[in-house]
């Protein structure tokens, strides 16, 4: 996620704001910047491509002088990582800086309407056009403050912002809608703004947490906050006792748990201004191919490895149920080498995190040889993988700094069923059928927060079954890839072996390894296959297998007697039951190694993205 942090006081303000980015870096970021006030009002900026070192280098020579600015690290969402597109952004004239945190979702209605008014934008991010709103607000506003209050009125989307303007300055201007800012005040007049307590703790511990829709003015002489639309409020003043690290992790102990547990505000961010409720359709701005054409494509190969491979097979299953596309999953790894025959109206579409796994980007350059069109769906924002596609999807997730994905894969689900739709729906797919997979999406976060209170009960499974030696873990139809994926987290973060299996499978073999020191996870939700499901829970069970069945509501008595341990979760459409489903997996690996004291965020072996063959 991108880094605030801002200060105005008695001190010179560029090293403590380039030690406030410092203690951002843990977010992820491709470019970073600062502005700075100087004491005849000068607005100073200076922004750099690629790590704070080149920033540091920047102004280690030529330190904008002043007490009050602002500066950000950015970790792209709309625009290449560059150092155009890098935050501060400033106006025309040079006198109004603006860094920003979020994704303004009418960015683009909002840039043709201010190039109808003579605005000429400079970069490719959503940010810019807010700067030149605060601009144009300046012609009816005598205060910064009053100036952003009347851009605001006009965005939509999530947002954290700090400004600053030679214009009137001394002072920063803040606000805070989805995406968090807080204020830290010290005792001795100085006043910082930061998009998480890292980047003030140095300064002060006592932080004020802005709500939604605030916003806040702080000077050298003290801060007020507002509430736009009902004025002045007051907001209490916390004490930060976490140290640093804690900080990094939001109170988690490791950022695997942190990002298990920002699944709710990841699928939130994968589908904001995506969703069209009353054509039960989506919207992807980022797909560039006609309706024709989409209604032309004959095949899709899905390419991908490890979790995303995974994730590959989900879409699988979607494309081919609601959208009456054939489709065929690849592992990068062996695509690359075979020789695929791609017929023309084939997609070729790659999966993957990072962006730069070298095996999905060599089978992606396969296809393109071939002459394939191809297609993207990645995290992170200007990626080889990203850029060498013809078209694609971002997940904004944000960074995932685990190496065990998470909420990368639920992450990827919802893009590949919002891709489904978005072709499903011009390949004969209702409006009602579209309508209800929207539906699905829309209640999909809150579902996953109450499946997260499974947590503590899944720590009781890992203690009961951390010295197992094997798991397997058993699904079918939309829940084989969920097994698959479970059987990875367990694996790679507690060094269990784990396998997973279509639970039909099981008689061609792997029932032979069934006895009381086998664990056997099995998705077992309620969709079309699940009486099948329930006789192969009875195979097992006839052979003393100890079962840790996932199930959704609409009850189960009929397992009550048959499983040892139940898992519930909430009750949805199947193709997306593999979210909620995967849940409760990710936090059982999660447990397990933590109790068997492995290292959860870099396991043995493994890197975050396997940039090597
Ligand atoms: C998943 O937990 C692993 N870290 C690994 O399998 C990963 O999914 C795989 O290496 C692909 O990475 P990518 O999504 O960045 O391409």
């Amino acid at each position: 996620m991108c880094g605030i942090v801002g200060y105005v006081g008695s001190q010179e303000a560029g090293p403590i704001l380039m030690e406030g980015l410092r203690r951002l870096e843990y977010r992820g970021y491709d470019s970073a910047g600062i502005a700075v006030l100087d004491a005849e009002g000068r607005l100073r900026v200076v922004k750099r491509a690629g790590k704070l070192r080149a920033l540091e280098e920047a102004v280690t020579e030529d330190m904008p002088s002043g007490t009050c600015g602002i500066a950000h690290t950015r970790w792209a969402t709309h625009g290449a990582p560059n150092e155009t597109n890098a935050h501060p952004h400033f106006s025309g004239a040079g006198d109004i800086a603006l860094i920003h945190n979020g994704i303004i979702e009418n960015a683009q209605a909002l840039r043709r309407k201010l190039v109808e008014l003579g605005y000429q934008f400079t970069t490719d991010t959503d940010t810019e056009a807010v700067v030149h709103l605060i601009d144009e607000a300046f012609k009816t506003n005598s205060t910064l403050e009053d100036a952003l209050v009347a851009a605001l009125y006009q965005v939509e989307g999530a947002y954290g912002i700090a400004v600053i303007s030679s214009r009137d300055s001394g002072k920063i201007v803040v606000a805070r809608n989805g995406s968090p800012l807080l204020l830290g005040v010290s005792q001795n007049g100085e006043f910082l703004v930061g998009s998480d307590a890292a980047a003030v703790v140095k300064y002060t511990r006592d932080v004020v947490y802005l709500d939604d829709r605030d916003y806040a003015v702080l000077t050298a002489d003290g801060y007020d906050v507002y509430s736009l639309g009902s004025g002045a409020v007051s907001r209490s003043v916390h004490h930060v006792n976490w140290d640093l690290e804690a900080i990094e992790k939001g109170g988690y102990d490791h950022f695997m748990l942190k990002e298990i547990f920002e699944q709710p505000s990841s699928l939130r961010d994968v589908m904001r201004g995506r969703l069209l409720e009353e054509e039960g359709n989506a919207r992807l701005g980022g797909i560039t191919l006609s309706d024709e054409e989409l209604r032309d494509i004959k095949r899709i190969v899905i390419t991908a490895c490890g979790t995303s491979w995974h994730a590959a097979l989900l879409g699988e299953y979607m494309l081919e149920e609601l959208a009456g596309i054939p489709v065929e999953v690849e592992y990068a790894s062996e695509f690359r080498y075979r020789n695929p025959v791609l017929e023309d109206g084939t997609l070729v579409l790659a999966i993957s995190q990072s962006g730069e796994t070298a095996d999905t980007l060599a089978a992606l350059r396969e296809a393109k040889r071939q002459g394939a069109r191809t297609m993207g769906i990645v995290n992170v924002v200007g990626s080889t993988i990203a850029r060498e596609t013809d078209f694609g999807i971002y997940l904004h997730a944000g960074p995932e700094i685990g190496v065990a994905s998470t909420k990368a894969f639920t992450s990827q689900i919802v893009a590949l069923l919002l891709f489904t739709l978005y072709v499903g729906r011009r390949r004969g797919l209702s409006i009602l059928q579209g309508r209800e997979v929207v539906a699905g999406l829309q209640a999909l976060p809150g579902q996953v927060e109450e499946t997260l209170r499974l947590s503590d009960d899944l720590r009781l499974l890992a203690e009961a079954y951390q010295d197992c030696r094997n798991f397997l873990y058993l699904g079918r139809g939309y829940q084989f890839p969920v097994a698959l994926e479970g059987a990875l987290k367990l694996k790679e973060v507690s060094y269990i072996h784990a396998e997973g299996y279509p639970a039909a499978e099981m008689k061609h073999g792997p029932i032979a390894l069934i006895d009381e020191d086998m664990p056997v996870v099995v998705l077992a939700p309620r969709d079309q296959v699940y009486n099948k499901v329930v006789s192969n829970i009875e195979e097992v069970k006839a052979r003393d297998g100890r079962i840790i069945a996932v199930v959704s509501d609409g009850g189960v008595p009929e397992l009550e007697s048959k499983v040892d341990h139940l898992i519930r979760i909430p009750q949805t459409a199947p193709y997306l039951l593999p979210v909620l489903a995967t849940v409760p997996l990710q936090l059982l690996a999660y447990h397990t190694a933590i109790l068997r004291e492995c290292d959860v965020d870099q396991p043995r072996n493994l890197a975050k993205s396997v940039t090597v063959e």
